[in-house]
């Protein structure tokens, strides 16, 4: 009896030792521990079901019921002060981590944005503007949905003329159109102003026509000159100008006879192909040259329309398609490029 009551006594004081051997242990660690999921590993290894206090805590059945108050009273001090530890160190591992934020290299360069650009067509209509600017023409600007009389009307094209056949038009209503071509801006600009007159006017224009050389909606500008004394030389001379600086001097190009109601006489302008050089493709329909403009001298009629006197003024007009002038200028084959959106086209210019 006096032996196993020393026997249980060794046992109590083993067992305490155990305890305050662990918790010193696990003090340590708790207090060193640097990541969240470290720290949950020595949770489960001291106080998850099976961790090591648990099972110390187990054998307290083994213990007199007189001596399990006393080991369990310092095994549950053990073990809140346990919780507590690892607590705290939740904490600072927590708070550990934002400093780390905070040690941003501010002076780094920031990342940069991608950044976009003008569409090839508005990169054009830039240049063309420019070109003219310097020869003294300025820039003017109007509506896309156009009053029947200023698309056709008062540019010589009366309703039962056959030249309305030319234009396969988008119409609003019987008297409202959606332009189909930026020569309307000639008599808007006219009707204001009397000469002398110099203008260009950028801007969309609707066809209803769509293949690899034909978009609905496409770009033209529109080029007018009225003074005393303008001649056919002048057309001729500005418009090479025009063309030597945007495609260079040795660029083939020709004029060709051709009709419009409110020009005359009146020429197209052609460029030798520079998708194939001149010996026939697709984009020049097999015959080496792609028109970009027609022109002329502007008809009498449509002077009386906007009250010029035409027997002191004369002048000529010129009206450019943007998309074709861009393609020639980068050697775009496909005209519906310029409306697909796609970042590897756009992003070449
Ligand atoms: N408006 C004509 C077209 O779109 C071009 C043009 C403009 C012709 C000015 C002569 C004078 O085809």
């Amino acid at each position: 009896m006096s032996m196993d009551s020393r026997a249980d006594q060794s046992d109590v004081h083993a067992l305490q030792e155990q305890i305050l051997e662990l918790e010193k242990r696990a003090l340590d660690e708790l207090n060193s521990v640097r990541d969240l999921s470290r720290l949950e590993d020595l949770r489960i290894a001291y106080l998850g079901k099976k961790g090591l206090l648990t099972s110390i805590m187990k054998q307290l059945g083994n213990l007199a019921p007189e001596e399990r108050p006393i080991v369990g009273r310092v095994a549950n001090r053990v073990k809140s002060s346990l919780l507590e530890a690892l607590e705290k160190a939740k904490e600072r591992i927590s708070s550990a981590e934002e400093p780390e934020l905070e040690a941003l290299d501010v002076t780094l360069p920031g990342r940069e944005p991608p950044r976009g650009h003008l569409h090839p067509i508005t990169q054009v209509q830039g240049e063309i503007c420019k070109i003219f600017g310097r020869m003294g023409f300025r820039v003017v600007d109007g509506p896309d949905v156009e009053l029947d009389y200023y698309n056709f009307e008062a540019l010589n094209i009366p309703k039962d003329h056959p030249a309305r056949d030319m234009q396969d038009t988008f119409y609003i209503s019987e008297n409202i159109v959606l332009r189909t071509h930026t020569s309307p801006m000639e008599v808007r600009v006219m009707e204001k102003q009397t000469p002398p007159v110099s203008i260009i006017a950028p801007g969309k224009v609707y066809r209803r026509d769509s293949d690899v050389s034909h978009t609905p909606m496409f770009h033209q500008v529109e080029g007018l000159l009225v003074d005393k004394g303008v001649t056919f030389g002048d057309l001729k001379g500005t418009l090479t100008s025009f063309v030597h600086q945007m495609f260079g001097r040795e660029t083939g190009m020709r004029f060709r006879p051709s009709f419009f109601p409110f020009t005359e006489p009146s020429v197209e302008l052609d460029i030798r192909c520079v998708i194939c050089g001149g010996t026939g493709c697709r984009t020049c329909s097999f015959t080496g040259w792609i028109e970009i403009l027609g022109a002329g001298m502007t008809d009498p009629e449509v002077y009386r329309f906007v009250g010029y006197d035409p027997e002191i003024y004369s002048g000529f007009a010129f009206g450019m398609g943007i998309e074709r002038v861009t393609m020639l200028k980068h050697g775009i084959d496909d005209i519906q490029l310029f409306f697909k959106n796609d970042m590897r086209f756009s992003m070449q210019f």
